[in-house]
């Protein structure tokens, strides 16, 4: 048995709070009688819930690892009829969503998750999980370069937070450093890079909050274990509670 306004935030229709004032607000039904208490618990695969008196979703909760390749973009259909990340799920049922962005060129690890609540936890701009990302770059970066990164640079939407950042090595024309940043704004690292004067090659998300790409084939995906998945519920329950 679960708590109502867990099961209504996880299907995705509102924050836990959210779920909470809708449940107070009358506007919640369980198996067709209205309940305003907040303790109640239901079981998500037998009671029908109504929100609005709209049923609410009963799929299973699905968490997929991708390594997502260059080339592939992260929204649900694409316009210009490129390909999509979706493209690569082959026999996913299920309606997931991306756990945040990738850049088309941008390669490594994407969440899809059909878990509203927790999409909603990892993607707070307060709480933003640190995200690490192997960046390689044009030209012998500068200890200057890096230090500059690591303690944030002024970008036209305003400075970053600071990051971590390591020199993994220098090669004749370009140079491999690994950067943990917290926010998620968009192509972040390849501006940030670009202000410190040393323009992205290659960039590949290896690290998201606990969940570590592994050695996870370009262009294939896998769901998260039960002790990968309860690590990422700890982190909701600490944004949400
Ligand atoms: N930073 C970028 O520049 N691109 C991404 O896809 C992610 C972070």
């Amino acid at each position: 048995m679960e708590r109502l306004q867990k099961v209504i935030a996880q299907a995705g229709l509102a924050s836990r709070r959210k779920a909470e004032k809708m449940i107070v607000a009358g506007r919640v039904k369980i198996n067709g009688v209205v309940v305003t208490e907040l303790g109640t618990k239901v079981d998500p695969d037998k009671d029908i819930i109504e929100v609005d008196s709209q049923e609410i979703s009963r799929e299973k909760l699905i968490y997929i690892m991708l390594n997502k390749p260059r080339g592939y973009i992260a929204t649900a259909d694409d316009p210009q009829n490129r390909k999509i990340v979706f493209d690569l799920l082959k026999g996913v049922s299920e309606r997931v969503h991306t756990v945040g962005r990738l850049d088309i060129d941008t390669e490594g690890l994407l969440l899809l998750t059909n878990d509203g609540s927790l999409t909603y936890a990892l993607t707070h701009p307060s709480h933003e999980v640190g995200k690490v990302y192997l960046v390689s770059v044009k030209g012998k970066i500068t200890r200057r370069a890096l230090n500059d990164l690591a303690r944030g640079v002024e970008l036209e939407d305003g400075m970053t937070a600071p990051a971590q950042v390591e020199l993994i090595k220098h090669k004749k024309d370009n140079s491999l450093i690994k950067i943990m940043i917290h926010e998620g704004r968009n192509r972040q690292v390849r501006r940030m890079m670009d202000v410190v004067g040393f323009p992205v090659l290659r960039l590949k998300r290896v690290q998201v909050g606990p969940l570590t790409l592994g050695n996870l084939r370009s262009g294939t995906y896998r769901h998260l274990t039960k002790t990968e998945i309860n690590l990422l519920k700890k982190i909701e329950e600490n944004v949400l509670e």
